[in-house]
């Protein structure tokens, strides 16, 4: 750690920032031991480049390296979310071009989403190229559209496409794939161009975006945000934990005053020095409104799509059902929040095909709402084989109130952790697996607004976790309660009306 009280960002220059420095999140790869930065950057020198402070920084942690010579985030990818014009297409570009250089036969794959883009950027890495000390590298750079190339003396080369007309599939031979605009990215289309890279020994893939809009199909950019900031979390709290990948966020402050100098420092670690206060006044003047500039002029993501889901929408909607079976073993899951000022009541049936699940009711829960809830309980227990509760806020007294309404021992099971955390994962599982299903619901469903959000959370160390609503205003006690049902259906010997068990599963 340096002694000096670094204010991220900032209006100050410090001689030579850190990566965590410049960064809001950062979440590094494990195992570094050797680094392959100083090669590329004696190479950049040959070339008339200099890295600033930051950009060295973050092509250390790009390049780093594994005992095994490997890249350290090979496996997992790099992931970089910051603001326009901060100097990205230069930064990368310039450590590609070193690559390039340094081995021959090394061929990269560019892409952006917008062919737009694309040609930005060709145009920008071709004016580099033509540079006086970087041009005698260069054999030529063919720009007729769709064959856009950077061709090497060495016969390195980069490719430009845009994925919005299919560039990149079935290239082989491929090491390293930069996906631009990664904020606009299928599944599909990451899927479609990784596997030119399985043959490569040592392969780099680089995803780097702007804070997606509402609008934008950003799932791979938030599902790897999302697991970055839960390793960066679980660093924090001394936890050690293993990563292929390196994620980095440079942005400003949530909710930023957009006016204020300081947080244009925080959100563009160029600015003032290379990018003026001009470029991002015209940047606030292009983007559509404030919001907008918030994202791409400052870096920061929106709380509104901070919310992630760990059940995808498709499958989701894969196991919703119109019309719902009535005869089974009925098991009531009963979640209370953390605080136990909300509670969620839900049910789940064991039938001939399956298991069904519903959420009967989510509710703020007041002082006297036990009792009413406990009645309502109390009145199912013929027909109910098992009531889990959890949630330590609520679950005593409501044990206590269904004890006091006759509800038998045997009846009552209060979750333990583990149990509760095994509960979140069958769930997971069963919606993937099919095993499952839950009602077909309209828009607004409390249900389905709750499983939109819900997503996962490290209870302990041995990768168990729980259900957490990624939004301010979001509910997993919903996702949590069906949990619990499906949980005490599934583990449930005991059948209502019956004397003897005759379960076996
Ligand atoms: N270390 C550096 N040395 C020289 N020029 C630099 C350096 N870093 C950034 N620049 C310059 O800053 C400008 C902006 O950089 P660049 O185009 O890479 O930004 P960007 O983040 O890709 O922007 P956009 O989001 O608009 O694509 C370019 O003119 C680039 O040459
Ligand atoms: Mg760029």
């Amino acid at each position: 750690m340096t002694s000096t009280p670094t204010t991220r960002g900032g209006t100050r220059t410090p001689s030579k920032r850190r990566l965590s420095d410049v960064t809001k999140h950062l979440s590094m790869p494990s195992g570094i031991v050797a680094h392959g930065y100083p090669a590329v950057a004696r190479q950049c020198r040959k070339m008339g480049v200099v890295h600033d402070d930051w950009q060295q920084a973050l092509a250390t942690a790009i390049l780093a390296k594994r005992a095994n010579g490997l890249y350290a985030a090979g496996v997992g990818g790099v992931t970089l979310s910051t603001c326009r014009q901060v100097g990205k297409t230069f930064t990368i570009g310039t450590i590609i071009f070193a690559l390039c250089a340094l081995s021959r036969g090394t061929k990269v794959l560019w892409t952006s989403h917008h062919g737009k883009t694309t040609d930005e950027t060709f145009e920008s890495l071709v004016a580099l190229a033509q540079k006086p000390q970087i041009a005698p590298y260069i054999r030529k750079t063919p720009s007729g559209s769709g064959k856009q190339q950077i061709v090497f003396t060495n016969g390195s080369r980069i490719l430009f496409g845009a994925r919005e007309h299919g560039f990149g599939r079935g290239i082989p031979g491929v090491t390293v794939v930069v996906f631009d605009e990664a904020q606009i990215l299928k599944a599909g289309a990451l899927n479609d161009m990784v596997p030119a890279l399985n043959t490569i020994k040592n392969p780099l893939v680089l995803l780097m975006g702007t804070p997606p809009d509402p609008k934008d199909p950003a799932e791979v950019f938030k599902a790897r945000r999302r697991k970055a900031l839960d390793i960066e979390q679980r660093r924090a709290k001394g936890e050690k934990v293993a990563s292929n990948a390196l994620y980095v966020e440079i942005g400003a402050d949530d909710d930023p005053d957009p006016d204020d100098r300081r947080q244009w420092g925080k959100g563009n670690p160029s600015y003032p020095d290379r990018t003026p206060e001009a470029s991002i006044e015209r940047m606030r003047e292009l983007l559509p409104d404030v919001a907008a500039f918030i994202r791409e002029g400052l870096g920061v993501w929106d709380r509104e799509v901070n919310g992630t889901r760990l059940i995808t929408e498709p499958e989701w909607a894969a196991t919703a059902v119109g019309i719902v079976p009535q005869e089974g073993v009925k098991a009531i899951g009963v979640a209370f929040n953390l605080d136990g000022t909300r509670v969620s009541v839900s049910g789940a049936l064991k039938h001939a095909d399956g298991i069904h699940t519903e959420l009967i009711d989510a509710r703020p829960l007041t002082e006297s709402g036990i009792g009413p809830l406990a009645d309502w309980l109390a009145e199912r227990k013929d027909s109910v084989a098992l009531f889990v509760i959890s949630g330590r806020a609520g679950a005593d007294a409501l044990y206590l109130a269904l004890r006091e309404r006759k509800v038998s021992k045997r009846q009552i099971h209060l979750a333990t952790t583990v149990e509760y955390t095994a509960s979140c994962s069958m769930l997971h599982d069963a919606v993937r697996g099919r095993t499952v299903t839950h009602p077909k619901a309209p828009a607004g469903d409390m249900l389905d607004a709750s499983i939109a959000v819900a997503d996962k959370k490290q209870r302990g160390q041995n990768g168990a976790w729980g259900w957490v609503a990624t939004t301010p205003d979001g509910d997993e006690t919903p996702a949590e309660g069906i949990s619990l049902a499906l949980w005490g259906v599934r583990t449930t010997k005991r059948r209502p009306g019956r004397k003897r068990s005759v379960m076996t599963a």
